[in-house]
C-alpha cells in the first residue's frame, strides 16, 4: 500500500471509529443484549474498505470528511449487518469474523438477526436524518433509493440468494460475475454513488467514470476475497479460511484457477484506473485504493 493511502486509511478509519459509535445506541439502553450484537459487530473491526471509499471520492470531488460521516457510517451499518447473517447457521455456517466469535455464537441465533435487521433501519435512518449530510431533500431521496437497491434484492441481498443457490452447482463465468456483481460490487458502487449524490452540481461525465471505476473494484472485491479464502489462513484472514470450497461454492479461483482469477483481478485493477484517466494526481487515492484491492492479504 502506498504510504499516502495508507496514512489516508488510518486517518478515515479513526474518523469512521468515531463516527459509528456516535450513532449507535449505548450499550445500557434497553433491550441491552440487542444494542450490545450491535456494538459488538460493527466496533473495532474490519478494514472499513467501503467507508475509505466513500472518504476518497469525496476528496476527489473536494467534499470535507465532516459532510461524509452520515454516508459513511450507513454504508457500513449495511455491510456489517450483511455479514452478521452471511455467517448464521442458514447461511455460510462461519463461527469466526473479523478475528472474532460470530454474532450468533457470541450472544445467540436470534439476536444475531435482530441485530442485522436493526443496523439495516439504521443506516436508513442516517441517510433520512443525519445532520452531517448536507444534501438537499431531493439528493436525499436519491441516496436512499441508491442503498436501497444496493443493498435489497436487485443487490446484495439478491447477489446472496445467488450464491446460496449455487452452492454444488458449476455456475458459467457470466453467472459467477453476476453473482459477485449483486451480492459484493453493489455495495461498494453504492459507496461511492453517495459520495457522488453528495456533490450537487457534478458533472455527468465525472459521476459516470466514477461509477465505472466502483463497479471494476466491486468485482475484483470478491475476486480477491474468493483467493484469499483458497491461499490466505485463519489468522490474517480473521475468518474460517477454505470456507468456500467446504461449503461448495462457486468461486472464480475454482473456475479459473488461482492464477487465471488473479489475472481477472489484475484486469479489473487496469479497468478500474482506465475509467480514471480524465482525473489528475486528485484521483491517486482511488487509483492506489484498487491496487490495495487486489494486493491485500486480508
Ligand atoms: C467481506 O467484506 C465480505 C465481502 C463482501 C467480500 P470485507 O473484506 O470488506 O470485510 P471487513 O469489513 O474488512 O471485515
Ligand atoms: C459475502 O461473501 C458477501 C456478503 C454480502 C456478506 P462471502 O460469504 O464470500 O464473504 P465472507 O468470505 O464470508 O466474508
Ligand atoms: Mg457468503
Ligand atoms: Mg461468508
Ligand atoms: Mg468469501
Amino acid at each position: 500500500m502506498s504510504n499516502a493511502l495508507k496514512e489516508y486509511l488510518s486517518f478515515c478509519q479513526n474518523r469512521v471509529e468515531q463516527a459509528l459509535e456516535d450513532r449507535l445506541p449505548k450499550a445500557h439502553i434497553l433491550p441491552q443484549k440487542l444494542h450490545q450484537a450491535m456494538r459488538y459487530s460493527t466496533l473495532d473491526g474490519g478494514k472499513r474498505t467501503r467507508p475509505l471509499l466513500t472518504y476518497c471520492t469525496g476528496n476527489v470531488l473536494g467534499i470535507a470528511p465532516e459532510a461524509l460521516d452520515g454516508l459513511a457510517c450507513a454504508v457500513e451499518f449495511i455491510h456489517v449487518y450483511s455479514l452478521i447473517h452471511d455467517d448464521l447457521p442458514a447461511m455460510d455456517d462461519d463461527d469466526l469474523r473479523r478475528g472474532k466469535p460470530t454474532s450468533h455464537v457470541a450472544f445467540d441465533e436470534a439476536t444475531a438477526i435482530l441485530a442485522g435487521d436493526a443496523l439495516q433501519a439504521l443506516a436508513f435512518e442516517i441517510l433520512a436524518n443525519d445532520p452531517s449530510i448536507a444534501a438537499a431533500p431531493e439528493a436525499r431521496l436519491k441516496m436512499i433509493t441508491a442503498l436501497a437497491k444496493a443493498s435489497g434484492s436487485l443487490g446484495m441481498v439478491g447477489g446472496q440468494a445467488i450464491d446460496l443457490a449455487s452452492v454444488g452447482t458449476k455456475l458459467s463465468l457470466p453467472e459467477l460475475e453476476n453473482m459477485h456483481i449483486h451480492k459484493t460490487g453493489a455495495l461498494i458502487r453504492a459507496s461511492v454513488t453517495l459520495a457522488t449524490l453528495a456533490k450537487a452540481d457534478i458533472d455527468a461525465t465525472v459521476a459516470a467514470k466514477l461509477d465505472h471505476y466502483a463497479k471494476c473494484i466491486g468485482l475484483s472485491f470478491q475476486v480477491k476475497d474468493d483467493i484469499l479464502d483458497e491461499e490466505s489462513d485463519t489468522v490474517t484472514l480473521g475468518k474460517t479460511q477454505g470456507k468456500d470450497k467446504d461449503n461448495d461454492k462457486p468461486t472464480y479461483p475454482a473456475l479459473l484457477g488461482l492464477a487465471g482469477a488473479k489475472q481477472k483481478a489484475q484486469e479489473l485493477h487496469e479497468n478500474a484506473l482506465d475509467s480514471l484517466s480524465i482525473f489528475g494526481k486528485e484521483a491517486d487515492l482511488l487509483r492506489d485504493l484498487s491496487l490495495y484491492i487486489i494486493q491485500r492479504d486480508h
